[in-house]
């Protein structure tokens, strides 16, 4: 048997092997033939005019371009029809060299998943790995070759509207997550439901000032190894195809240019052989960033740093050949640039046949799956993070009379794709299920919805609070649906106040005067402040942005269908004023232990903790931590310690736990967080079940970037700490890193 799993073995890896060394040779013999002209084409990508995600260059000559292999890819071209269209052109070039089209796939095509920072909430790394897989399925049917997801920017300020791109602020839980979207996307390169994943936006995008879209990031290099960089390698340990860098500058360095980032710790210490795109017209932008004062010097700084493709900015197409011929750059850093794209066009089979991805039928057949959309309810229901049920409201009785179901978010439906749904320029939103449709399809013939709007989400217009009074007066329970618009978060959409917009707070104080149980649905793209709401109503349902199935998922949550088990990826803030707030933070010299304000690190008018921490949500059950043990406790750095508890269902409903896992480095030569995520299960528990989980502990998980940089534990005392949340420590023990 193991003779035969090594056979298998080696033969899988010759294979590979002598695959990838024709395609090594294919694209030296191709790259012979080029032109220097034909090989800057190669690096040059524009955006199609019919959706616009950028700030446009009008160009006529687009067509004519392809024609004449000016253009190694275009981005925002979808569909069978239009990338036939344009990869005809193509091939009318001399070298009939395919174009790569590219497409923001955020969180699916045409079915829509949840925003990421919602998937994020479930811990589930399999769901998330699905939704990338079908979402890749839909888009190569559509003659996708490239998604410029995922993006991996850890993020700890809820003001920066591209929260709701990411996996929120732990740097553990995004990589897991960064690595499970890789694999999803991307399944085996060349196979014909797979895209490219872009890995985005390198680097450490998600530190930005104040939270404001596209400024300065200036951190330390501690920082930049520690908390935003580890999720990029797992993209590049999961085979990420391409990176796009970054808008912002770090540390006075536009990342387009920053040869630190891409070419010595991406391509040289990381040995990345993927491409890396620019963001869209960043190597032009270096001029704006008062970088480099041309383009010829926009593009000579980018190209040395490693940036191989100008999206949208026209810059290398335009100067590179100069900066060649005045020999300021060798044509071998070119060529390097061409071969990294030329070999993910073999290896997507684009040259065997540039139209494989164009076929009307698979199209027709993808996008219109019953199992897509299945898959898109049960990834929605797992992203409901429910914040509080203290009269345990929920789950709501399928007998129930009369549910008034109120608020700005009942009845549309486009709302609940949240930013960046791709196919919503052209294709009507009709099969998206609205929350109010959900309900309908939820209650049998027993139960009477009554519909009230009650106010916009933003302005101050009070007039329809009575009637969504007498609407609330005449149920048995109501459902209160509020938020932020889908298009308040998302790319350029940074906020200053993150508190719940308009008057929809002032609608629930109304409301609340009926007496009524009062069920709130908070949609959004990033954490909200909403204290008045957390502290007077009894319950709370985080729903975020669900996707094509919100309306189905949320009624089977409301139910009782689904019990939500999902917890919060990013921490919850009381006011703006404590950004950026996260859980592994330092303890300082004079830490506030139970908010003592006197020469305390403190707020003198706020506490220091957040409304709701990272790793919080409940559960319609309940479950006891027990029985901590370890298997040692000391440890050598070569040893490992096994940690197990029991985990038992206490309360009356089947469900899922996620069990967390935190360290505390106690004294070290740098400070530590106060704990940071090690690990974490997400188990499923029947009534009454205990089951045993258990953890391994090794060198990795104690190890840290010291002052030179290296990735070394050092020997001393740790705390464990079993939590179900980053505040809900259930269990504690301690263990010693042997010298
Ligand atoms: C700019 C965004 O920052 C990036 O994430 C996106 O992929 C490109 N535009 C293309 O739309």
């Amino acid at each position: 048997m193991k003779y035969i799993l090594k056979t298998i073995l080696l033969l899988t890896f010759s294979i590979s092997f002598s695959q990838s060394k024709s395609i090594d040779l294919r694209v030296e013999e191709l790259l012979k033939k080029m032109t220097l002209e034909e090989k800057i084409g190669q690096l040059n990508q524009y955006t199609d005019d019919w959706n616009i995600t950028g700030p446009l260059i009008v160009n006529p000559n687009k067509e004519t371009d392809v024609k004449a292999g000016m253009l190694g890819s275009m981005l925002n071209v979808n569909g069978v029809e239009r990338t036939r269209k344009y990869q005809e052109l193509a091939m009318q070039s001399r070298l009939k060299i395919p174009l790569l089209f590219g497409f923001d796939v955020i969180h699916g095509y045409k079915t829509t998943f949840p925003i990421p920072l919602a998937e994020a909430a479930s811990w589930d790394l399999s769901a998330m790995e699905l939704s990338a897989r079908i979402a890749a399925t839909e888009a190569a049917a559509s003659g996708i070759h490239w998604t410029f997801a995922p993006m991996v920017d850890i993020a700890r300020d809820p003001r920066w509207g591209r929260v709701m791109e990411g996996a929120g602020e732990d740097t553990y839980l995004g990589t897991k997550i960064a690595y499970a979207r890789v694999k999803g996307f991307q399944g085996k390169l060349g196979n014909l439901n797979s895209v490219m994943a872009c890995a985005k936006h390198f680097a450490a995008y998600g530190a930005a000032v104040g939270g404001r879209e596209y400024n300065s990031v200036d951190l330390s290099d501690r920082m930049l190894w520690e908390v935003y960089l580890p999720p990029f390698k797992a993209a590049v340990d999961a085979g990420a195809a391409t990176f796009m860098n970054a808008f912002n500058d770090i540390n006075g360095i536009p990342s387009t240019g920053n040869k630190y980032i891409q070419r010595d710790i991406l391509k040289g210490k990381w040995n990345y052989k993927g491409f890396v795109v620019s963001d869209w017209g960043s190597i032009g932008e270096m001029y704006t960033h008062g970088y480099s004062k041309d383009g010829i010097e926009a593009a000579f700084s980018a190209i040395t740093a490693g940036s191989d493709m100008d999206m949208e900015s026209n810059t290398y197409r335009n100067t590179l050949a100069q900066l060649v011929n005045k020999k300021r750059i060798s044509v071998a850093l070119i060529d390097d640039a061409v071969k990294r794209i030329l070999r993910k066009k073999f290896e997507l089979g684009l040259f065997e046949d540039p139209f494989r991805f164009c076929n009307s039928e698979r199209q027709k057949m993808a996008l219109n799956n019953s199992e897509h959309t299945k898959a898109a309810r049960e990834v929605a229901a797992k992203c409901v993070v429910l914040l509080k049920n203290e009269k345990n409201i929920l789950p709501l009785s399928k007998e129930t009379k009369t549910i008034a179901v109120i608020g700005p978010m009942v009845k549309p439906k486009r709302i609940n794709h949240g930013f960046w749904a791709v196919n919503l320029k052209d294709v009507d939103s009709t099969y998206i299920v609205s929350q109010w449709e959900g309900l309908e399809n939820k209650v049998g013939k027993n139960t009477k919805l009554l519909y009230a709007k009650g106010c916009d989400i933003e302005g101050d217009n009070k007039a329809g609070f009575q009637e969504a009074i007498d609407v609330a007066n005449q149920s048995d329970v109501v459902l209160l649906s509020i938020g932020e618009r889908y298009n308040m978060s998302g790319e350029a959409k940074s906020r200053s106040n993150i508190h719940l917009p308009g008057i929809q707070e002032e609608l629930i104080k109304e409301l609340q005067k009926t007496g009524k149980p009062i069920v709130v649905l908070i949609n959004a793209g990033r954490p909200l402040v909403f204290n008045w709401t957390a502290d007077n109503m009894p319950t709370i349902v985080y729903t975020w942005w669900l996707g094509s199935e919100a309306g189905n998922a949320i009624a089977d949550v409301l139910f009782g269908d689904y019990n939500p088990s999902a917890k919060l990826p990013m921490t919850f803030p009381r006011a703006e004023g404590q950004i950026p707030i996260y859980y592994n933070h330092f303890n300082t010299g004079r830490p506030s232990i139970n908010e003592e304000k006197l020469y305390k690190s403190s707020y003198i008018d706020l506490p220091n903790t957040p409304k709701f921490p990272f790793g919080f949500g409940l559960s319609y059950t309940t479950f006891n931590y027990s029985n901590l043990k370890l298997s040692k406790t000391k440890m050598k750095s070569n040893e490992k310690i096994e940690v197990s508890l029991d985990v038992t269902n206490t309360g009356k409903y089947e469900g899922e736990e996620i069990v967390q896992l935190y360290l505390q480095d106690k004294f070290a030569s740098l400070i530590r967080p106060i704990k940071e995520l090690k690990d974490f299960q997400k188990i499923k528990l029947a009534v009454g079940e205990t089951k045993t989980i258990t953890f391994v502990i090794d060198n990795e998980k104690l190890s840290f970037y010291n002052e030179k940089l290296e990735f070394k534990s050092e020997a001393g005392d740790f705390d464990l700490m079993i939590g179900a949340s980053s505040e809900d420590i259930r269990l504690k023990s301690s263990f010693e890193l042997l010298p």
